[in-house]
């Protein structure tokens, strides 16, 4: 008895030490996955006749109809976030803010409703300056009220940008917003752009452990924009950081790389590939930018490949470490990422993207032996671009990997 009641008190405590220190909402257990105006749309609030992006009603809800007719509700698309640019320049006499009258002619719990009925959810933006980025009214003075707002209308999902103001007020606001949110009772997803303008803005260095403790996720890189190049940015950047970062991610607190870039017509099939893989990889948000009906017919293919969302929103939300891949010809990087389903509480299934982002095709050996693999039995290994089962393996083997430029292999170990 005694052994037993101090098993359940060393697992208790350890409980507490490990929960204590993270924001605990109980949202984002798994990385959001949806839509966000800003990457391709961007402000688009004068929408002129003809104009093809114009951020309105009609955009907000065409997203939530292709979400549930086109299969991505199914695949796990479920936010839908309206980034800046949404509001009125002047808040009303009782200092709330104001759906853009003419764009948003039901207003925002109009379409909150019309999200929510389709079993969607709904993400707003503001900042925490007077002004947000796009000189819109921000919440710094506001706070309570915008929160009460915010809740009043249904929002899922509180994107808070951070420009305008000083390091101390980046420091001390996201704190505060964070505390009216939850004394909304709302629960909402909190997104902070925090940690970006302490690195990119104040020249600071983040500390991430105060940014998990308060924020569900945030953003550590600049935007993404609508580029091949911006992307391989992006990559670059979360594998130099791999060390600093990886220990704050995890369910309900998540490192932000922004949005995908698919159905803006840049990407080749094998860059939509690379991105998109990277996103499962890192156990990143996965936010479409665009126009629905401009995703292709292969682009829409893999975002519903569901053996690919299935490591992206792996339940233990490991963010993949980078390794050399040790090539004879070109060059290219091994992210590997443990992830479920786990054999007999023993063995979990790995994914290793091999990631060429230079032109010349890279070729080389993925040696099993230098991982920290374990299953005695050996894996199964699948193609997940492919779906095909083409090859099982023991601890000692090696897998050969040819990757074209910019492409990647994105293989499943499933143990055996
Ligand atoms: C508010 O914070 C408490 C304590 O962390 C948490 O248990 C609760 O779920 C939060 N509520 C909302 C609505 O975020
Ligand atoms: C970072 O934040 C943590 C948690 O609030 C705190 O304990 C630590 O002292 C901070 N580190 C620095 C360098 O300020
Ligand atoms: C295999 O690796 C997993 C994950 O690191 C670990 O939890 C498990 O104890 C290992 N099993 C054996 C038999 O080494
Ligand atoms: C891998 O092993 C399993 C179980 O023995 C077997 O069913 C399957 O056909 C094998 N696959 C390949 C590609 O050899």
């Amino acid at each position: 008895m005694f052994n037993f009641r101090c098993a359940l008190c060393i697992l208790f405590f350890t409980f507490l030490l490990d929960k204590v220190d993270l924001l605990e909402n109980g949202m984002a257990r798994a990385p959001p996955m949806g839509w966000m105006s800003w990457g391709y749309y961007m402000c688009a609030a004068r929408c002129e006749a003809g104009d093809d992006k114009c951020l309105d009603e009609k955009l907000i809800l065409s997203v939530a109809d292709a979400f549930y007719e086109e299969g991505y509700q199914e695949a796990g698309y479920e936010y839908i976030i309206i980034d800046d640019c949404w509001s009125e320049k002047k808040r009303d006499e009782n200092g709330r803010l104001v759906a853009d009258k003419r764009r948003f002619p039901r207003g925002m719990k109009f379409i909150a409703d019309y999200i929510h009925s389709k079993g969607l959810k709904f993400g707003m933006y503001t900042n925490i300056a007077d002004i947000t980025c796009m000189q819109y009214p921000g919440s710094l003075k506001h706070m309570e009220i915008d929160a009460k707002t915010f809740a009043e209308w249904g929002v899922d999902y509180l994107k808070v940008d951070g420009c305008f103001v000083s390091e101390d007020i980046l420091n001390k606001a996201y704190i505060q917003l964070g505390q009216h949110l939850n004394d909304t009772g709302r629960p909402m997803v909190y997104s902070c752009s925090w940690p970006y303008y302490i690195e990119f803005i104040h020249r600071k260095t983040p500390n991430y452990s105060l940014i998990s403790k308060y924020c569900n996720l945030w953003r550590n890189y600049h935007d993404v924009q609508t580029s091949w190049l911006s992307v391989a940015a992006i990559a670059r950047f979360y594998g130099r950081r791999y060390r600093e970062l990886a220990p704050h991610h995890g369910p309900g607190h998540w490192n932000d790389p922004d949005m995908l870039i698919f159905g803006t017509g840049v990407l080749t099939r094998s860059q939509s590939r690379v991105q998109l893989a990277l996103m499962a990889m890192l156990s990143a948000p996965i936010l479409l930018s665009c126009n629905m009906k401009m995703i292709t017919p292969y682009e829409k293919e893999i975002l519903q490949n569901l053996d690919l969302i299935a490591i992206a929103q792996d339940p233990l939300g490991i963010m993949a470490e980078p390794h050399e891949f040790e090539s004879t010809s070109g060059t290219a990087t091994i992210w590997l990422k443990p992830h479920l389903p786990m054999k007999g509480d023993q063995y979990l299934s790995y994914t290793f993207a091999v990631i060429n982002m230079e032109n010349e095709e890279a070729t080389g050996m993925i040696q099993l032996d230098q991982f920290p693999l374990n299953a005695t039995d050996g894996y199964t290994v699948m193609n997940v671009f492919t779906g095909e089962y083409f090859l099982n393996v023991s601890l000692s083997d090696a897998i050969e990997v040819k990757v074209p430029g910019q492409d990647v292999a994105m293989l499943t170990l499933y143990p055996l």
